[in-house]
């Protein structure tokens, strides 16, 4: 499975273990079915709002992960054409990880807000990459007490992305922050330019929104000015 840069970043910052993976608002799966060919115990489940997508996909799985008669294939993976603030989570016990890339950040919030209300004991870790409204996001999972794991900036064709992996379970030494952290300190001199571009162009973005008297962003640019980028 070929995955583009932002998705092979996501794909690589699945490093503990899960009984249950979701390949949220996952369109034609193709995170899913990566995480489907490792060889780990996690079953890998694929939910999206659109019927004809998801019928072509569980036609795709079946033919490239068939089911396996003795045991079924719902052992491995499981297909759910849904609204994703429904997920059934109920009856299935363990760790949870619920991957939601690709839409925006309010949606994000509505769904882990939802999914919070419906399931509070449940034990789930979330790893998002939101396409704008990343500072909402990340307001709202300070507001719900996450713990952040890890964080980090990816480009795909020009476009730069955020991706948090956070838990529910709250931890005072692995708090989110509402810029983010770890993720402006780059490695080589290409991550110190990556971080570099992304905060200019975040900064110019507000900058731009602040010419709107309404628009009340005076404290994100703030915020964003505050950030300093580390070359480690
Ligand atoms: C741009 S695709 C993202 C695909 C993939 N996750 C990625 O990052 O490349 C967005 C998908 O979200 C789905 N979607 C939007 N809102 C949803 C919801 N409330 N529940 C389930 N799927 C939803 C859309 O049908 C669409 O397939």
């Amino acid at each position: 499975m070929k995955l583009d840069k932002r998705l092979t970043k996501i794909e690589s910052m699945v490093t503990q273990e899960y009984q249950h993976i979701w390949d949220c608002c996952c369109d034609h799966g193709l995170l899913g079915q990566a995480l489907l060919e490792r060889p780990v115990s996690a079953k890998v489940h694929f939910i999206d709002i659109v019927p004809n997508i998801m019928q072509q996909l569980e036609e795709k799985l079946q033919a490239s992960f068939p089911l396996d008669t003795r045991t079924n294939a719902s052992e491995a993976w499981q297909v759910y054409c849904m609204d994703v603030c429904l997920l059934p989570l109920h009856h299935l016990s363990g760790k949870h990880l619920l991957i939601i890339a690709g839409v925006g950040g309010d949606l994000m919030i509505k769904i882990i807000n939802s999914i919070c209300q419906q399931h509070p004991d449940a034990n789930i870790d979330f790893l998002l990459c939101p396409v704008y409204h990343q500072y909402l996001l990340r307001e709202q999972l300070i507001e719900l007490e996450f713990s952040l794991y890890n964080e980090a900036i990816v480009v795909e064709k020009k476009h730069a992305y955020e991706i948090l992996l956070v838990s529910r379970k709250t931890n005072n030494d692995y708090k989110v922050t509402n810029v983010g952290q770890e993720m402006w300190h780059g490695k080589t001199p290409q991550e110190v330019k990556v971080a570099t571009d992304y905060l200019n162009k975040i900064l110019l973005h507000y900058k731009r929104s602040s010419l709107n008297k309404a628009s009340n962003v005076e404290h994100i640019i703030q915020a964003y000015e505050e950030v300093l980028i580390k070359a480690l």
